[in-house]
Order: C-alpha cells, then structure tokens, then sequence
C-alpha cells in the first residue's frame, strides 16, 4: 500500500491544526476569523463570509469578510444567505448568478464575482437562527460536494457557540452599564435630573482620553466609571446639595466629604471598573497644583483618571444650571477652563481638550437638559 496521503487524511490533519488554534483563541471574534480561515482552507473556497443575524432589525450583517474592506450588510429577506437564514436550510449552488435568490448588489458593493456558494446556518444549542457561514467560489472551478457541505456544518456549529458567546458577554456588560447608571442617576439630589449629566459626563471623559491616546480598553472603562465621580453626593444632605447660594464654611467641608463617601462606597472591589471608579471619585476634586481636595495631591500624584474627569466635570459644571448658579455662555467656560490650566488641570488633558472642543461641544448641544417648561 502507498503511503501517500489521500485528500481525507490531509484534510483530517488540517482540522486538527486548527482545532490547536481554536482552543488557544480566547476572543470570540478572534475564533470567528479562525473558523472562516478553516473554512476556506477545508473546502478549498476562494472566500469565506460569516454574517451574523440581527433579529430586530432584520438584517444580516458581515462579521467576518475575507477579501472586503467594509461591512457588507443586507435585509434577512435577500440573498441567498438570507434565505439560509429565514429557513435555517443550507444551500449549495453551482452557478449563483443564475439564481433568482442571488442578492447581486453584494458582488456590486464589493467588485467580487460570486459563481458558486455554499450557505449553511449557524445555529445555537437551541437551534435559533445566528447568522450564516457562507463560502465562495469553490477554487478547483468546481461546485461545492457533499463532504463540503459537512464539513460547514460542523464549522458553522463551533461558530454559532461563539457568537452566542459574543451576545451574552455584550448583554451581562450592557446590564452591567445600565445598572451602573441608574446608580449614577439615583446619587443626583435633583429630581429633575435627566440623566444627560451622567451621559455627557462619561462621554467627555472617554473623548479625552481617546485624544491624549490612551487605549480602547482604558478609553471605555473610563467612559463607565467616570458616571459615578460624584455617587458620593448620596451622603450630603439634601439641604446642602440644594442650596441655591453660597456655601458656608460648615456647609464646605460637608459638601468636600462627597469624594470620600464615593471612596467608601466604592471601596475593596476586585473588579476593574469599579477599583477606577473608586480612584475617580476620591481625587475628581484634587488639583493640578496641589491645592484640591479631599488630599491636596500634587500633579502625576493625583491618578490620570482623576485629573481627566476633573477638566470634564468642570466643563460640564459650568455649562450647566446649578442650583446655585446659572449657565454661562462658552466664552466664559473656555475662559474660566483655560485660567485653570496648570493650577486646576493637568495641561496635558488641557491641550487634549482644546483639540476635542468642537466635539465636546456637539455632545453638550445633543444632550442637553430639556428647558425648563418641559421638565
Ligand atoms: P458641581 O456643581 O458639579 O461642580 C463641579 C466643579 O465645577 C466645582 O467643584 C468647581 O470646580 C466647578 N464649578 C462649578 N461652578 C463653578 C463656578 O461658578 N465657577 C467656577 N470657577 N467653577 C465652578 P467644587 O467647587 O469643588 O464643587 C463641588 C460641588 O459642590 C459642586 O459640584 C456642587 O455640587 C457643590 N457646590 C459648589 N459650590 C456650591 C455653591 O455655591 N452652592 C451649592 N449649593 N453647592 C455648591
Ligand atoms: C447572497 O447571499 O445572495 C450573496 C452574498 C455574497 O455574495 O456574499
Ligand atoms: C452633580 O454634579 O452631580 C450635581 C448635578 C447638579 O449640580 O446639577
Ligand atoms: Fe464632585
């Protein structure tokens, strides 16, 4: 007998490379493009599209797109991997462009010219519909057989776990965020308050930090926890809070104890949001120079974190009504801001504001408090 390979045991050996790989993968988008590499070495296709199902809005969108720049996205109701995705069958065709089901605006969006496809389903372990596993253009000029169509499946199944992954990772993150927000809201002592505080708040922060180069991930834990600077105001009376004046000096050193009841409440956690939350409601309040509260931290001694959010409250302070005070007009803000500049705040965040500027400036127009008659 020879002992030259056949087709079945190169294939064999080829999933168990990437079987290696997948279990080596540790992030859900990472396994996808894996699996579409799979795919496309498997079946010897020239191009491997995995979409995914959004059922709300009836779409398919690409996840993975191998040989396209942008997303490619259409309504569940064309194409062939629309169909794959309404009836939860797989599709083989030989020729797409001579099938009615063919969606050809994808082809036009992308200068691609699809002759044969291979669709099949990806499913979770409750058989719901995720999106579809579509190969393309079988390479030997042939269509796709039998064994493809298999091994897709098999594919497309470790592909549907991830993506079911994926979406419950962003649900436990999106409950987590709201319930933070909530939060965030409950701590304002004005009943009034819309919310859109707490919004501008964590989105000038993240602006910030995205323009002075900090990371992605950095970026959004800081949007998150940001929101909840001033938690510690749950723990001022209400008659302080409210005061629509001057404070007293008894009444200030009440108000100045709001970073350290945020510290308490915020204190001992493991967890990375909230261990930032904790560093940014104890020093929003320190002062580049040293003369802030509650520690009276000098420059890098007060956490980036801090002297991020402390530019960003201010501006928003002051492009707010107060209780104790009105709005003012953004020539005052700017003016009051860039005063502070190296007394006040860091001027590394300070340039890095004057860049964001117009885009701060857009969020506090887009989320505004509603006018007074409305409330
Ligand atoms: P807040 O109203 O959110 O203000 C946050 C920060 O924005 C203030 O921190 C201050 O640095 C800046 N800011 C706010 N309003 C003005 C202003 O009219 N001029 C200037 N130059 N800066 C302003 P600060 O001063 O440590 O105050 C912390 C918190 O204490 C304030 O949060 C607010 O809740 C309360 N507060 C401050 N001043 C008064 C006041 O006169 N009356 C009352 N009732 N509360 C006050
Ligand atoms: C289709 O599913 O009808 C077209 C999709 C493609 O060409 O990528
Ligand atoms: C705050 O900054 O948390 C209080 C909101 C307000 O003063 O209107
Ligand atoms: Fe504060």
């Amino acid at each position: 007998m020879k002992s030259k390979p056949n087709g079945k045991v190169k294939k064999l050996r080829l999933l168990l490379e990437f079987s290696k790989r997948i279990v080596a993968e540790k992030t859900s988008d990472g396994l996808l493009a894996l699996l579409a590499e799979e795919a496309k070495s498997l079946l010897a296709a020239d191009r491997c599209t995995i979409f995914i199902l959004d059922k709300n809005k009836k779409i398919l969108w690409s996840k993975v797109a191998q040989g396209s720049p942008s997303m490619i996205a259409f309504p569940w109701d064309k194409g062939i991997a629309g169909e794959a995705a309404r009836t939860g069958k797989t599709l083989n065709i030989k020729n797409a462009r001579k099938d009615s089901r063919f969606n050809p605006q994808v082809d036009r969006d992308t200068g691609y010219r699809t002759k044969s496809i291979l669709t099949t389903p990806m499913k979770n372990l409750r058989e719901e519909v995720q999106g579809v596993f579509q190969v393309l253009n079988k390479t030997n000029g042939k269509s796709f057989n039998k064994e493809d169509e298999e091994l897709l499946a098999i594919l497309a199944r470790q592909a549907g776990a991830a993506v079911e992954n994926v979406q419950l990772y962003e649900q436990v993150l999106e409950a987590a965020q709201d319930t933070i927000f909530r939060l965030a809201a409950a701590a304002e002592y004005k009943d009034k308050d819309t919310g859109e505080h707490i919004l501008r708040m964590s989105r000038y922060t993240a602006l910030i930090a995205e323009e002075m180069g900090f990371p992605p991930r950095f970026c959004e834990n800081l949007r998150i926890a940001s929101s909840m600077h001033d938690i510690g105001k749950l723990g001022v009376p209400d008659a302080i809070l409210g005061k629509p004046a001057s404070l007293n000096e008894t009444e200030w050193v009440e108000m100045r104890k709001h970073t350290l009841y945020g510290a308490e409440i915020l204190k001992d956690s493991t967890n990375e949001l909230i261990k930032m939350s904790h560093k940014i409601a104890l020093s929003h309040h320190e002062k580049f120079d040293g003369s802030g509260y509650p520690s009276g931290l000098k420059g890098e001694a007060i956490p980036i974190e801090g002297r991020i959010t402390a530019l960003a409250d201010v501006f928003d302070a002051l492009t707010s009504k107060r209780a104790y005070k009105e709005k003012f007009s953004m020539k005052e803000t700017l003016r009051i801001i860039r005063d502070g500049v190296g007394k006040h705040f860091d001027p590394k965040v300070g340039e890095a504001f004057e860049r964001v500027l117009p885009k701060m400036v857009e969020i506090l127009h887009k989320h505004s408090d509603p006018a007074p008659a409305e409330r």
